[in-house]
């Protein structure tokens, strides 16, 4: 029987009581599909780095690579600084374990409202494979006459042929495996790429170069989009069934899989992956750590949930992962009335618990 060595940051505000819930549904997932999980949990967060100062120390990461996978709460503290644990111990963690991949699916689960008319699950089906380690990420620039009227800031969006390669290996590879046209209907998959070659004439040249060299030689069955990233945010409005799988730099990625988010119906069920497909990958749901809600049971533990699901599908626990989505597609569909926090008709628990509950049936 496989066993998984998971790491568990439950991390603040409300982290710590989604955490739980996906590590329920974990749990029963483990017992129904016959494999183990391991648990360790850390305690990096905001109040460990105020009690300490540190946030993920070297120490921390040379941990976290002898897992097979993490599980993530969320990062935020109210009383420390923003930039300093989002710098500290998510980008952090990204960097050092190479996690170059930050895959995003924005899907609209049945039952769940969208603020786009007329649009449905059929509709909101697609995935962003978001690079997730160059770009204006970097940290390459500086200041000059920091303080002074003659101030000067520079921050390069930079990228190497090898970071853009490998990201595009990953999105063909998962477009040609996950692609929602040979899903459904056994229509070609598309992968679209999202860019700005009207303007950023460098990087996004070498990314459209790339990418057809890489589509033309060795995925030939995968249709082949392109769309500038302003335009990529209009059609996700206004036609977002177009779209199968987007592939796109670090800050684009960024902002497009925030506007996803809205679209699937909000925080309480957007999650992501932060994946190094040969080492150790971290899942989290992506609505950060919604402190005034903290210890209330009532935030919606769903997008832990839905983080612990592709948490397993990366491990190739598919049927699990496939049983869990159908589960909170069930649970959308048929029992909560919002995903928004104090009005899901239930309490954080209870959702854990209904989930659990019927994949095991
Ligand atoms: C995300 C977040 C992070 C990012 C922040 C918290 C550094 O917005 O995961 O999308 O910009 O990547
Ligand atoms: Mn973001």
């Amino acid at each position: 029987m496989a066993t998984y060595k998971i790491a568990v940051l439950p991390g603040d505000g409300t982290g710590p009581e989604v955490t739980v819930e996906a590590v329920k549904v974990l749990k029963a997932a483990a017992e129904t599909f016959n494999f183990k999980v391991d648990l360790t949990e850390f305690d990096f967060g905001g109040e460990r780095y105020k009690r300490t100062g540190e946030t993920l120390p070297d120490s921390g990461i040379e941990e976290l690579r002898k897992f097979d996978a993490i599980l993530l709460g969320a990062i935020g503290h109210p009383d420390v600084a923003p930039g300093i644990l989002e710098k500290g111990i998510l980008l952090k963690a990204r960097f050092e374990l190479d996690q170059y991949i930050n895959l995003r699916p924005v899907r609209l689960y049945p039952g769940v409202e969208t603020p786009i008319k007329g649009k449905g699950p059929d509709e909101v089906d697609f995935v962003v494979v978001r690079e997730n380690t160059g770009d204006a990420y970097t940290g390459t620039g500086g200041f000059t006459m920091r303080g002074t009227p003659q101030e000067v800031a520079v921050q390069s969006a930079v990228y190497s042929r090898f970071q853009v390669d490998r990201c595009l290996k990953y999105a063909f590879e998962y477009t040609k495996k996950y692609g929602k046209k040979a899903r459904a209907k056994g229509e070609k998959n598309t992968l679209a790429l999202c860019g700005k070659t009207n303007v950023l004439t460098f990087i996004y040249d070498l990314w459209e170069r790339a990418f057809h060299e890489m589509g033309k030689a060795e995925y030939p069955d995968i249709e082949r989009d392109y769309y500038h990233v302003d335009a990529t945010c209009m059609w996700m409005v206004k036609n977002p069934e177009w779209f199968d799988v987007i592939v796109t730099g670090n800050m684009f990625g960024d902002i497009i899989t925030d506007l996803g988010a809205m679209v699937q119906g909000g925080m309480g069920i957007a999650a992501g992956g932060n994946i190094n497909p040969e080492g150790v990958s971290m899942f989290e749901p992506i609505g950060g750590s919604a402190p005034k809600y903290t210890g209330k049971g009532v935030i919606n533990p769903l997008a832990a949930i839905c983080a612990a699901q592709m948490m397993l599908e990366t491990l190739g626990e598919e049927d699990a992962a496939i049983k869990i989505e159908d589960t909170v597609k069930f649970i959308t569909a048929n029992k909560l009335k919002s995903l928004q926090a104090g009005r899901m008709g239930y309490s954080t628990a209870e959702v854990g618990d209904l989930v659990a509950e019927k994949l095991c049936d």
